[in-house]
């Protein structure tokens, strides 16, 4: 019989060993703290390697591919090593994490280019980053840098445009600025994915040359700030498949650029066990069909060595560490509802300062004077808005969230302006309300998605060119154009058409910016990030390639460079932006380190300017006529000056030597252009660099 005190006595040891187990835990929690790579204050590479000594072929093999789960991309952590999981969430938008509605919409990047602000970039990549962790992601698919080579692209829209150089500078803030949180970025896609059309089976023949000076420079800058994944494309570059393409990832990012981060496939991506290991992946998303157990089998046969795979997965495991994924809890669930009112704020700056000002004849805008009846015409204003795009960038926001044209322009108009809406959509029925107006503001748009080109690059017709055209037979009108890059404007010319704003697809705080800046709250200050042709037959390439090859053959003359070498006036030029005040440029003085000049806010209003620096280089270098290679985003206050100081460097100054396969300054007079836009040039100058 056992004695109740007997009982007692025994529950109490068993008791007193589980205190005892309970303070172990507390004071020396996980296993895993006694584990020599959890010291945190060892570097993330020595942590690595110590890791990877006490890991099995298997375990590291369950680190090179993806898994189902609550993520876009997710690969189950080894809680026995204290390896965190990783979970990987779309961008680049906003998080593309539902339930609809508890995330911002922010503008989408092409909006963001056209601020040419790289201040609001990095405030943009704390912001996204931020509702990223919040939602549990530790890996963001974003920065997308592909380039608008082709108007028509379908996403043109996640991207910063049609230069490289303003890619580079605000991809690399937006890298910045996301990783801040501790999260990890992953600038994607690796390499020539400018197009959507057949992208999982065609080739881009990129030369070397052309590779180097344009489409590599967003990725080199986004590594230079610290990414700490890439993702390898959909297409083939120069046919093999970029995500078991040995040039592009083993000489390229790891050999020339040092890169010290991994590689992910893009969804799908992934063709092959032995090459893509050897060559450069790391990661197979979003499954494990060539790098689960062929590759364990690959390592075993000796077709990927262990050191091979001990690299593949050091790559994965330094910017995790580096990211601080070891040295803290899993953080974040993906039913947070992440936005704020800070939040929303980044995005309607981002919407205003993203807004273009084409066109202000005779200075009609801001909205004020005799104007107090507006005609707001289309359904792009209310019940079609153009928020963000379709495919993966998409942004789960709701209409609750979203403040169309209509609400944004009611609300700041009050009582102090009449606002008549009409959808456009009856014949007629705008026409009349227009007329019945003192100002029509006619809002237009057109989308895009991933996997898809435009198939035109004009607006649609009835809620588009026929509705601007008849509105403008009425009465004085303002166009307001949201659209994932160029359309065709053939109304642009008309002298009733007084304003033109151009605003790329601006998320969901669109009506707050285009109301601020129509009633002349913000002074606009965006720039074109692309440039806009009179017509189709101007662009070159003029749209996608069908066939298996996409031929980069314009080689550098991508998007401005091509019309400046082909002396075709664009419609509104790349750097393109008016504002209610002017600018005057003076006092340029230029070297091989520096640019410098005066800017002045020569008008009556308080306002910013992005003063743009052209180089052209020495003839023989055989470059385009003009490139980007500095800018700089100045607000002045009525009637101040500000000294300008635009630093040059090799960076800026070097082309690729394809015989030394080098980066190579070319001697010779350089020419200096420093304007308001590529073709709206105010200084000349030029500076010599010899040997
Ligand atoms: C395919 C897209 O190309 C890529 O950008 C995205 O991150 C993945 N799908 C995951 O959704």
């Amino acid at each position: 019989m056992i004695l109740i005190s007997d009982y007692n006595r025994k529950y109490s040891k068993i008791l007193n060993l589980s205190f005892f187990l309970f303070l172990i835990m507390i004071f020396n929690p996980p296993i895993f703290a006694e584990q020599p790579w959890m010291d945190a204050s060892i570097t993330a590479s020595e942590r690595a390697d110590l890791l990877l000594e006490a890991m099995t072929a298997e375990q590291k093999v369950a680190m090179c591919h993806g898994a189902w789960g609550a993520y876009t991309g997710n690969v189950p952590g080894i809680p026995e090593l204290g390896i965190p999981a990783l979970c990987l969430s779309d961008g680049p938008q906003g998080a593309r994490i539902g339930p609809d509605g508890n995330v911002t919409c922010f503008a989408a990047p092409i909006t963001l280019a056209a601020s040419w602000n790289v201040d609001l970039a990095l405030a943009f990549g704390r912001a996204y980053g931020a509702e990223q962790k919040g939602k549990g992601t530790n890996i963001t698919l974003a920065p997308m840098m592909n380039l608008s080579r082709i108007p028509q692209g379908g996403r043109n829209w996640e991207g910063y445009g049609e230069d490289p150089f303003l890619s580079a500078c605000m991809a690399a803030a937006e890298v910045k600025g996301i990783q801040s949180n501790g999260i990890i970025a992953c600038a994607k896609h690796f390499i020539g994915n400018e197009q959507e059309t057949n992208r999982g089976s065609n080739s881009s023949a990129i030369d070397d040359r052309t590779l180097h000076e344009v489409y590599l420079q967003p990725f080199k800058a986004c590594i230079e700030a610290g990414a700490g994944s890439l993702m390898g494309a959909y297409n083939k570059v120069n046919w093999t498949y970029s995500c078991e393409n040995s040039y592009i990832m083993n000489t390229v990012i790891y050999g020339e650029l040092g890169f010290k981060g991994f590689i992910m496939s893009d969804w799908g991506a992934t063709h092959s066990t032995v090459p893509s290991a050897n060559n450069g992946l790391s990661l197979e998303m979003p499954g494990s069909g060539y790098f689960g157990g062929s590759l364990l089998r690959a390592v075993k046969n000796g077709d990927v060595s262990p050191q091979r795979l001990n690299l593949m997965v050091k790559r994965i495991l330094v910017p995790m560490f580096e990211a601080g994924l070891f040295d803290r809890k899993p953080e974040g669930s993906t039913s947070a509802n992440v936005t704020s009112p800070s939040h929303t704020q980044t995005a309607q700056d981002m919407a205003a300062q993203g807004l273009v000002l084409l066109k202000n004849t005779g200075n009609f805008l801001p909205l004020g004077g005799s104007i107090k009846k507006i005609a707001l015409i289309g359904e792009a204003a209310d019940s079609r808005p153009i928020v963000t795009g379709g495919g993966s960038g998409n942004v789960p926001y709701t209409y609750m969230q979203l403040v169309t044209a209509k609400e944004g322009i009611k609300d700041r108009a009050g009582s102090q302006f009449d606002v008549a809406y009409d959808a456009g959509t009856v014949p007629g029925r705008a026409t009349s309300v227009a007329a019945g107006a003192d100002i029509a503001v006619v809002v237009v748009g057109v989308n895009s998605s991933e996997a898809f080109d435009r198939l035109s690059l004009s607006l649609p017709a009835d809620h588009g060119n026929r509705l601007i055209k008849s509105v403008a037979a009425a009465r004085k009108t303002i166009v307001v154009v949201y659209s994932p890059a160029q359309v065709l404007m053939p109304w642009a010319d008309d002298p009733n058409i007084v304003a033109i704003l151009w605003g790329g697809l601006p998320g969901q705080e669109q009506g707050n910016a285009l109301a601020k800046i129509l009633f002349g709250d913000i002074n606009p200050s965006g720039k074109l990030p692309l440039t806009f042709a009179e017509k189709a037959a101007d662009y070159v390439p003029a749209g996608p390639e069908h066939g298996r090859t996409v031929w980069y053959s314009e080689r550098l003359l991508i998007g401005y460079r091509g019309f400046d070498s082909r002396n075709t006036a664009p419609l509104f030029p790349f750097g393109h932006g008016l504002s209610y005040t002017t600018f005057g440029y003076s006092d340029l003085q230029c070297s091989s380190t520096s640019v410098t000049f005066m800017l002045t806010n020569t008008g009556i209003r308080d306002g910013a300017e992005v003063a743009q620096l052209y180089l052209g280089f020495p003839e023989s270098a055989g470059e385009p006529p003009r490139q980007l290679k500095g800018f700089k985003r100045i607000f002045l206050n009525a009637g101040k000056s500000q000294a300008i100081d635009i630093p040059l460097t090799d960076n800026e100054l070097s082309i690729w030597d394809i015989q030394k396969k080098k980066w190579a300054v070319p001697e010779g007079t350089f020419k200096v252009y420093v304007g308001s836009s590529s073709r709206d040039i105010r200084l000349t100058g030029s500076f010599q660099v010899d040997k």
